[in-house]
């Protein structure tokens, strides 16, 4: 049936009970948690990272509809499996084993699994501090400690990517499988109408994986917030999902609703548990790094990894691909310690060169954040300071949470139940004169100097496309938010300044050079003031003033000038929503690209980027909308090439 299944029939051969390979290699019945010592045989597939991106894959590749047990005519007792495919993910971080930090929207803190000990180099644009570089290290990657917000792009970012020059990419392209993706849970409908709940059934998915619902309760005090944002000229959307235009809405987050329980969806639970009784071909070895790509020429022909804890190197081999999923710090990282990246990086650290790509680790983007203090003189009670502050109401939040009501706890703790995406429009009636100065600056002043021309072409084409959505009433520039605690959010979705991560030396345990250069095009600060600006004409309306707001200091109403306020954020904008991307980017070669519209790392064979590195450009909305649904499209990409469907 299919080409190669000759090839690599009997790769996993079970019997009643014991199941043994034709190499003599036991394998399990079930998808497994694997020991590195039971890693002797060779896979089909090779993941480097069990994040979103990496276990959407493993699972979809390891799913063979023509996969079946079959009684050989040789032995009428031996029951033996033909499996297409086999897949092992290599993840760095250990298994969670049920922490109420992870799977409770509302105990959300403390925050476990980040990637320890991982900072940044000093930031000239943000006053040369040095910042905590927050991502994950857990099976399930960033889906398992992230903050649950569920918000695709608008169909002009993956449009653009698409102009950017990879065909096949656009939001038609990409809807069926945001669909196909998730399992959308309908809120219940009264609670639905009084929270300003809606969406666009049209774009929602019913059969995923992914659940998917709304927060059960909300706040009095949000209700201020959404009258306090319409009345800033925000439209109320019907459904932030559906790629259309801008606006206010209910906060859609990724929390498994079936039945009342509200508990985190991630992909070690959508991706691994899901399926792990019935996937004997899928294996996951956690708590061990990849340190390389083994390569024969340029073909990638499998991987070493070590403990993460630090140890000895093994090898396991990959018959057809290694696919890398480690996210848009460690891809790169990946790739440069295996003699893929910037030629003269790769020499100065005596790494033989594999193929030399200028934009490997470059183009790095993440989407900055902003807490801006508030205290209030009439606030509404309970607000999300409550939990704090009055050990009673918590405890029967909670009560409430466990016994499948209604509860404060299915919101995740410090975010909000309703937000807006603001175009730049939407933000400041000077969007045609910010477009216009980005439009008269040099955009190699932008990036460092000696950046490779290849690079700063792909910027060159990626600045006029950013330009033109300045312009655009239908993506966002960024976003404002309150959880009706102390603090407002406004976050910047849409920078100029580009950064980067390269390694700085050959082991592969030590951290790679962050630079998120965040704030170093000057543009990107007109844009931001005026997303500040426009929260503080939010505060000043009377559904606000009448809980009475004061911001707070190193804000305050004493800080007015554009230079004055500038000047705060500096201080205290934090580079990076652990969104980072596009350090591998999809772009045409001569554009400093190092991934085809398929994927493929350009001048080697059998590798490919899965993970968010891929992105050419930030989009409008949080990353993991979008990276389940490039999961399951890559999947279809890669299985339609091999012909495994
Ligand atoms: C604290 C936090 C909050 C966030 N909040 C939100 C949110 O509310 N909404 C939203 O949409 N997005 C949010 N994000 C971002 C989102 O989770 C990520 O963008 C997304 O997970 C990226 O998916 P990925 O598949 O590219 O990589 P990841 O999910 O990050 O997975 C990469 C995996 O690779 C592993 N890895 C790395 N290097 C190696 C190596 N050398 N060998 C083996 N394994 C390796 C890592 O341990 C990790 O598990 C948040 C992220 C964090 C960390
Ligand atoms: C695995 O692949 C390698 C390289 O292709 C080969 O040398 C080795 O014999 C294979 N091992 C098994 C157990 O099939
Ligand atoms: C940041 O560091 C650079 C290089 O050391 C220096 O030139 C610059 O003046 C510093 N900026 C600030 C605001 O301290
Ligand atoms: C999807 O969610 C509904 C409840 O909204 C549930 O009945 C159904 O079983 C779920 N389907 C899947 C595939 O998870
Ligand atoms: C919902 O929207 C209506 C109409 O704009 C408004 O009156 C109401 O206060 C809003 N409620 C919430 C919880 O946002
Ligand atoms: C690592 O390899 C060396 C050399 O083969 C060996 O001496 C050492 O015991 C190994 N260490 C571990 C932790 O296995
Ligand atoms: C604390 O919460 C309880 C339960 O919701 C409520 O009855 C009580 O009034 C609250 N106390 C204060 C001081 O707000
Ligand atoms: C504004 O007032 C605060 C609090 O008094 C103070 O810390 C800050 O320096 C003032 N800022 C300016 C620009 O005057």
């Amino acid at each position: 049936m299919v080409w190669f299944r000759d090839a690599l029939l009997g790769l996993l051969m079970l019997s009643g009970i014991s199941h043994a390979s034709p190499t003599g290699r036991r394998v399990p019945k079930h998808a497994t948690i694997v020991d590195r010592r039971d890693i002797s045989g060779n896979y089909t597939f090779i993941i480097a990272g069990g994040g979103i991106a990496g276990l959407t894959l493993a699972d979809r590749l390891t799913e063979d509809p023509t996969a079946r047990d079959v009684i050989t005519e040789q032995s009428a007792n031996q029951v033996v499996a033909f499996w297409t495919v086999s897949v092992l993910v290599i993840e760095a971080g250990p298994i969670d084993p049920g922490l109420d930090g992870i799977l409770v929207p509302g105990a959300y803190a403390p925050y476990y699994y980040f990637w320890p000990n991982q900072f940044t180099v000093p930031q000239t644009g943000l006053n040369n501090r040095t910042i905590f570089a927050i991502c994950a290290q857990v099976l399930g990657g960033g889906s398992a400690i992230n903050a649950m917000v569920y918000i695709r792009g608008k169909a002009e970012d993956y449009n653009g990517w698409g102009l950017l020059g990879n065909p096949g990419w656009s939001w038609n392209n990409l809807l069926p499988y945001f669909m196909k993706s998730e399992n959308f849970t309908r809120p219940n409908p009264a609670f639905a109408a009084s929270a300003n709940i809606t969406w666009n059934e049209a774009v929602r998915g019913h059969t995923g994986p992914l659940q998917n619902s709304y927060a059960s309760y909300i706040f009095p005090a949000a209700a201020n917030w959404w009258n306090a944002a319409r009345a800033v000229g925000f439209p109320a959307i019907l459904d932030p999902n559906d790629g259309t235009k801008p606006g206010v809405f209910a906060m859609p987050s990724v929390v498994d609703a079936r039945n009342g329980a509200y508990t985190r969806s991630y992909a070690k639970i959508n991706h691994y548990d899901r399926v792990s009784a019935s996937r004997p071909n899928y294996h996951i070895l956690s708590s061990h790094t990849v340190s390389k790509i083994r390569f024969s020429g340029t073909k990638a022909i499998g991987v070493d990894f070590i403990p993460t804890a630090g140890g000895n190197a093994s090898t396991a081999y990959a018959g057809l691909e290694v696919i890398l999923a480690a996210g848009a710090l460690h891809t790169p990282q990946i790739l440069q310690l295996s003699g893929v990246g910037p030629r003269s990086l790769l020499q100065g650290l005596g790494i033989p060169v594999v193929a030399d790509l200028p934009g490997v680790g470059q183009n790095l983007q993440d989407q900055p954040t902003l807490s801006v203090p508030y205290t209030f003189t009439n606030n509404k009670e309970p607000n999300s300071n409550t939990f704090a502050n009055n050990a009673t109401f918590n405890a029967e939040q909670r009560a409430l949470y466990d016994a499948h009501q209604p509860s404060a706890y299915s919101i995740v703790a410090s975010l909000s139940t309703n937000i807006a995406v603001l175009s730049l429009q939407d933000a400041t009636p000077s969007y045609h004169g910010i477009a216009r100065s980005a439009a008269n600056a040099n955009p190699a002043d932008s990036l460092p100097a000696g950046t490779d021309p290849t690079v700063l072409a792909g910027y060159v084409a990626q600045r006029a496309l950013i330009l033109s959505q300045f312009e655009s009433p239908n993506i966002g520039v960024g976003t404002v938010s309150w959880g009706t605690g102390d603090a407002a959010q406004v976050y910047h979705l849409r920078p100029l300044s580009r950064g980067s991560v390269n390694i700085a030396s050959t082991d592969p345990l030590a951290t790679p050079l962050i630079d998120y250069r965040t704030g170093t095009d000057p543009v990107d600060w007109r844009v931001y003031l005026a997303i500040f600006r426009k929260n503080r004409e939010l505060f000043a309306t009377p559904a606000m003033q009448a809980l009475g707001p004061v911001e707070g200091a190193p804000f305050g109403l004493n800080v007015t000038t554009d230079e004055q306020i500038v000047a705060v954020m500096k201080d205290l904008v934090n580079p990076s929503n652990a969104h980072q991307c596009c350090t591998a980017a999809m772009l045409p070669k001569a554009l400093g690209g190092v991934v085809s519209p398929q994927q493929k790392v350009y001048g080697v064979q059998g590798l490919r980027v899965a993970d968010i590195s891929f992105w050419p450009m930030e989009v409008s909305g949080a990353p993991t909308a979008t990276m389940y649904a490039a999961g399951e499209r890559l999947a279809d990409v890669i299985k339609q090439e091999y012909s495994l469907i």
